[in-house]
């Protein structure tokens, strides 16, 4: 559904109706992303390379046919991006746009995409946590004057409790495992010197799941967040990295997520069917996905 969604978005691409299967090379190219670089046929890497050569085709496809019949109405972001491409002073080449639309659109879908996949079979474990998000979602469209309306702005910021979920989903799931920061002079930590020049893996679950930053760490436990005050300082969470390189998406992600629990608990209830396993390989997998059966609740009762 993301990636249909921000596909869409970024360059009018319609599952439907292409020939290319774009999503299945995103996958390729995800699953070789962290592996031994053996390009052979047959291994995660090669096929990685390949996912990546075939949608740098189909996106440059995309970029000769769109200079040779533009779009008269500016469709989606990739119609932005070769406008400013047209002009003298830019600093894009055709090479680094498309890329750009490469990592934006890979970006856009899979983290967001798997942190909801792991919000929502962590609510399904702790139904306590299920009810009170439950609860604030079902009093903002009590309070709604009109419940035709959508979503507001003001009601996203009132959703306390739905932030405190994000926060404690993001710091277990550590979608991203790892980020990496090169020394750009001798830095002195404690009794260590990082000689200038070293690259630095910061390895995020050791942070996210260190008792001395949050207790019993494997709890799945939103109430945490409450006044968690500077204990949830961005050294203590990096679930969206940190410094000058801080993911420039957080908050468009904290809102697909938040946007997407709105519509989830106040139409839906489900039930696990199989699957839910976690695999690390690095990144998180579920192996055996996660299979619910959904039930549309009652219009009524909201
Ligand atoms: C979630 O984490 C961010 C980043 O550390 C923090 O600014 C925010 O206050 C946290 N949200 C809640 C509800 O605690």
């Amino acid at each position: 559904m993301v990636f249909g969604l921000t596909a869409k978005k970024l360059i009018s691409y319609d599952l439907e109706k292409s020939s290319e299967n774009l999503r299945e090379n995103f996958d390729a190219f995800l699953e070789g992303l962290l592996s031994v670089p053996v390009a052979i046929p047959g291994t995660a890497y090669y096929k990685c390379l390949q996912g990546r050569k075939k949608v740098m085709r189909v996106l440059k496809n995309m970029l000769e046919e769109r200079k040779v019949k533009p779009n008269k109405v500016k469709n989606d972001f990739f119609d932005h991006v070769l406008e400013e491409l047209k002009q003298d002073d830019t600093v894009l080449t055709e090479e680094i746009a498309l890329d750009l639309m490469f990592v934006l659109l890979f970006t856009s879908f899979e983290t967001a995409a798997m942190a909801i996949l792991v919000a929502v079979k962590l609510l399904t474990d702790n139904p306590r946590a299920l009810k009170e998000l439950t609860e604030e979602h079902e009093k903002i469209l009590k309070e709604r004057a009109n419940p035709e309306d959508g979503l507001t702005w003001e009601e996203y910021k009132s959703m306390t409790f739905t932030f405190q979920v994000i926060n404690e989903t993001v710091r277990m799931a550590n979608i991203v495992p790892a980020i990496f920061r090169k020394a750009l002079t001798d830095i002195k930590i404690k009794d260590y010197t990082i000689p200038s020049g070293w690259v630095v893996m910061v390895s995020l679950p050791s942070v996210h799941l260190d008792p001395d930053n949050y207790k019993d760490p494997l709890n799945f436990n939103p109430w945490r967040w409450e006044g968690m005050g500077t204990k949830g300082s961005s050294k203590n969470f990096m679930g969206f990295g940190g410094g000058q390189r801080f993911c420039v998406g957080a908050d468009f992600a904290r809102l697909q997520m938040a946007v997407f629990l709105h519509c989830l608990v106040t139409r839906y209830r489900w039930q696990p069917i199989k699957g839910g396993e976690t695999l690390r390989t690095p990144g998180l997998q579920f192996p055996n996905g996660f299979h619910v059966k959904f039930f549309k609740k009652d219009s009524k009762s909201g």
